[in-house]
């Protein structure tokens, strides 16, 4: 079996550090795009480097600009790569970026079936570009892979059943490869001076907190009432947006942290403030409270018993939710029926992949 994977940020280059190994061990002959939607080297070289993935068979170097911009940008090269390249028996899409939405566009009308993991998530919220795309992506796979059951009854509610299957999260896979070797590799001491637990971390991105006028000062105000020491690797989009914008002298920027610095951190933060969906899994799977500075969350498991809060951007509500404790034992998340995660989707795509032969040689 011959797939196409389309990579293109951060959050993707983790997820495929754990499905690429799984498709390349069960014999499946992976070509790796890289759309290059993130280009800086810590937003992408260092994910290679440190967690193994293979280097991309194409870098597209589509890079920064508006959505249909980026997205077109994208499509025109992912479609003449895929074009002049021997044939693909599917697509392999990751997550809600630009790059997924440009990558589902192409393959479904080069009619390429798409096999979408992470399907079937949803905020509900239609100003959030992620929930546009995923929407999208959704609608054109033919595979969907859903972490979660809230995800699978997201989907039976489009109308996508007959594509869905419950494999798990491979962001847990990826957690469990990882976060061990992370202790190894990055002692706290490396970052910072803080003992374990006597600091909270913040990354802040979304266009809802960076673009909106005033919600970067409502969290920063939150932000200066704790007690604590706050440590805030900087995403470019939110640097860009910092001119004029006080930062509270508990606030500690840092640049943006390779995923095994970034799981140190994690590890011995006493609280997550956060408006990504991948480090709120992360706090969640390694114990640690988060807050989630956003109104909604694809992750509603995470939100029993009190590990995680969505305050939007409410001053007094970061406040109180970053102090309070958690009220019981967190209920599983993203735990795959069998085996792991990305075992399961390599399995699943062999699997479709013989039928499909089997069926057309009939
Ligand atoms: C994208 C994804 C988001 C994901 C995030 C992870 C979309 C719509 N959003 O958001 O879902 O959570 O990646 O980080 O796809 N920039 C750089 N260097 C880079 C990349 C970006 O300086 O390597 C700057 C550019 O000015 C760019 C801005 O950051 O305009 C935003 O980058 P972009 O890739 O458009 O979206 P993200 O905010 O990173």
């Amino acid at each position: 079996m011959r797939i196409c994977t389309v990579v293109g940020a951060r959050p993707q280059f983790v997820k495929a550090a754990a499905v690429s190994p799984a498709l390349r061990n069960i014999g499946v002959e992976e070509v790796l795009v890289h759309t290059g939607q993130h280009y800086d080297a810590n937003l992408s070289r260092v994910f290679f480097d440190e967690l193994g993935i293979p280097d991309p068979d194409i870098n597209l170097f589509a890079g920064s600009g508006s959505h249909a911009r980026q997205t077109g940008s994208i499509m025109a090269r992912l479609e003449a790569y895929i074009q002049k390249s021997a044939p693909f028996d599917a697509i392999l899409l990751y997550g809600d970026t630009n790059s997924t939405l440009a990558g589902a566009l192409v393959a479904a009308k080069l009619q390429i079936p798409i096999a979408h993991v992470e399907a079937g998530l949803r905020s509900f919220d239609r100003t959030m570009p992620e929930e546009i795309n995923r929407v999208v992506t959704d609608c054109l796979s033919r595979w969907l892979f859903a972490p979660t059951v809230t995800a699978v009854n997201n989907l039976a509610a489009e109308g996508l059943s007959s594509g869905t299957e419950l494999v798990g999260d491979v962001m847990l896979d990826a957690t469990r490869m990882f976060a061990a070797r992370a202790r190894e590799r990055y002692p706290l001491s490396s970052f910072t001076q803080h003992a374990s637990g006597a600091y909270a971390l913040s990354t802040i991105h979304r266009p809802s907190n960076t673009d909106i006028e005033g919600c970067l000062e409502v969290i920063f105000s939150a932000f200066r009432r704790l007690p604590w020491p706050i440590i805030l690797p900087l995403h470019p989009r939110t640097k860009a947006r910092m001119d004029g914008v006080r930062v509270p002298g508990n606030v500690e920027i840092i640049d943006p942290v390779s995923y095994m610095a970034m799981l140190t951190l994690v590890q011995n933060a006493c609280c997550v403030l956060t408006d990504s969906g991948g480090l709120q899994k992360e706090a969640y799977w390694l114990k640690v409270l988060c807050v989630t500075l956003r109104r909604e969350t694809e992750w509603e498991e995470t939100t029993e018993h009190g590990w995680n809060t969505c305050v939007g951007t409410n001053e007094e509500a970061i406040v109180q939710a970053a102090l309070a404790t958690p009220t019981g034992s967190q209920v599983p998340l993203g735990e795959a029926p069998a085996g792991t995660a990305s075992s399961t989707i390599a399995q699943a795509l062999v699997r479709k992949e013989e039928a499909i032969q089997t069926w057309s040689k009939k």
